[in-house]
């Protein structure tokens, strides 16, 4: 049986406020925020680029107290975006190019505007009041010690009104659904058909181990205190819930897919979330997203993936460095080295990739003056509007966008680097073309090298490699003979599809016992030429091993 098509596929994340306008460049007239037609009309620049599949963030209705994550109608566009027409032209063009489109569902809350909310909160009595979780009590005391997400306050608002507490892990604008209602799994069901009736081909999950709550609303342990629930709720309701969607989509043509947001900081507690192949289809891992520059920290965190999703049957795992809640990997890492060397993390490794607009660019985050926040979660730096041109509109058509330009947007826009061969946007191109061209990149086995103490290197092998095996210690320390996989534990070295990624994380240049020939470099140099063995610092390099 052939793997589905979102086990080699690259995914690319749209902030759709933020990606671009659908007036921009043609005259049309601009606007300081993005919508689905500027996302219709920058269609060729993804396909250039190489990608397979769009996640678009939250489009519907929404007072944007959360931009977007605030849903006032699951089942519309807010005007601010398009409409539905634009919705279902957008859709048939991704198609057409073959590129697939993911919708963000968010199931575990509403905006405090959407008519379910407003109907639960005007009476005790009303047949929405228990779509939402309320609770008795006095307006001094919330019902548990539970944190809510972006400042330390309570996950708890006191209800005037009607003289309860209602839940909700993120802002008060967002009271968390009542999934133990079967009429609210009905409802969000008919949301999920809404969306695939019109063609799409999955869903990007909101806080999904979020759905389910733990009945005796139970205090979170002491030792969290002040971590948001939103990041420790594990219950296994949650489980019996995303099996229901499982079922749904599976009973859609054309592998439908759910991307799920286990927002859990254990790749083991992730894991989990893949059920028996019954639950998520993919699910987003982000400790490696908060892993810092230091190779013996990413050998930890890529062998933790490999042995807990990678190895486990009916999962497959992710990879993501930067989206729209954190700071861009640009940033955090420094310099645009170290971003060009992790685009071989994410396109490398075993999974799929899911990139985040802009990051083709090295976009650093904006810096945003303090008149100009407007996100209650400080992550307004990392959702500055994309440049398009070096113009001073940068494509958009009004030359002050909803958030202050990216650094250097005269430089770092897609016009002016699609013209420098040498720029990161092309690195990235050259990259998803390897791994389109590469079965063993794509849907190869997996095996750590050993390596100097800087320098994370790993083997892609095709057909899959016996799992978890790990080549001989020194296989790649500067001076032993032959490459890494020759010892044969690698895999088949005779496979002329096999791939050897190395990474070098240090701050000195490091030699490696690989030989091959230079597929991708970071820098762009050597490339086609025989590897030399060195690695400038943090360099990484694509090799086709030789023996
Ligand atoms: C996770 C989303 O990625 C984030 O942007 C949002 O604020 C929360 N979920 C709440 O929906």
């Amino acid at each position: 049986m052939s793997a589905p098509w979102w086990q080699s596929a690259v995914f690319y994340q749209i902030y759709p406020r933020s990606f671009a306008t659908g007036g921009a460049g043609t005259g049309a007239g601009g606007s300081p925020t993005g919508d689905l037609a500027g996302i219709e009309a920058h269609l060729d620049h993804l396909s250039w680029l190489g990608v397979d599949a769009l996640w678009i963030s939250p489009f519907y209705p929404s007072p944007q107290a959360d931009f977007g994550y605030d849903v006032a109608d699951f089942c519309d566009v807010d005007p601010t975006y398009g409409d539905l027409a634009a919705f279902d032209r957008l859709l048939g063009s991704c198609h057409e190019r073959g590129l697939r489109l993911l919708v963000d569902l968010v199931p575990n809350h509403t905006s405090d505007q959407h008519p379910w909310f407003r109907a639960a909160r005007s009476s005790r009595d009303d047949p929405k009041r228990d779509w939402y979780i309320w609770r008795d009590g006095t307006p001094d005391t919330p019902p548990n010690n539970w944190v809510a997400a972006f400042h330390p306050v309570p996950a708890w608002t006191w209800d005037d009104a009607t003289g309860q507490w209602y839940l909700h892990q993120f802002l008060r604008e967002q009271p968390d659904l009542n999934w133990a209602n079967p009429e609210v799994v009905e409802a969000m069901h008919g949301v999920m058909r809404f969306w695939l009736d019109r063609g799409a081909d999955g869903f990007r999950i909101d806080v999904v181990h979020g759905i389910g709550k733990d009945p005796e609303l139970p205090d979170d342990p002491p030792e969290v205190a002040g971590i948001p629930h939103s990041a420790l709720n594990d219950v296994p309701q949650t489980h019996e819930l995303i099996r229901g969607m499982r079922t749904l989509v599976d009973a859609y043509p054309g592998d439908r897919l759910l991307l799920g947001e286990v927002y859990l900081l254990s790749t083991e507690q992730v894991a989990t979330y893949y059920g028996d192949g019954d639950e998520l289809h993919l699910s987003f891992n982000f400790p490696p997203l908060y892993t810092r520059w230091r190779a013996k920290r990413w050998r930890q965190q890529i062998a933790d993936t490999h042995r807990l999703i990678g190895e486990r049957p009916g999962a497959w795992p992710t990879w993501v460095l930067s989206n729209h809640d954190n700071a861009r990997h640009r940033s955090r890492y420094g310099s645009e080295e170290r971003a060009r060397a992790a685009t071989f993390l994410l396109l490398g490794l075993q999974g799929s990739p899911v990139l985040y607009a802009g990051e083709e660019l090295g976009l650093d985050d904006a810096v945003i003056p303090p008149d100009r926040v407007v996100d209650p979660g400080g992550r307004d730096g990392c959702r500055a509007p994309i440049p398009w041109t070096a113009a001073p509109d940068h494509g958009w058509g009004v030359t002050d966008a909803w958030l202050p330009w990216p650094p250097d947007p005269e430089y770092r826009n897609v016009e002016t680097l699609a013209d420098d061969g040498a720029s990161i946007l092309h690195l990235y191109r050259r990259l998803l073309a390897a791994r389109a061209a590469s079965p063993a990149l794509q849907l190869g086995g997996f095996v750590l090298l050993d390596a100097p103490d800087d320098v994370v290197a790993w083997r892609r092998t095709a057909p899959p490699a016996a799992a978890g095996d790990t080549v001989g210690a020194d296989a790649l320390r500067s001076g032993d003979a032959d490459e890494a996989a020759g010892d044969g534990s690698g895999g088949d070295a005779d496979d002329p599809s096999d791939r050897i990624v190395v990474v070098n994380m240090g701050s000195a240049p490091a030699s490696v016992a690989v030989r091959g020939t230079v597929l991708v470099s970071s820098d762009g140099t050597g490339e086609g030429a025989p590897f030399t063995g060195t690695l400038a610092p943090d360099q990484a390099v694509l090799i086709v091993p030789t023996r």
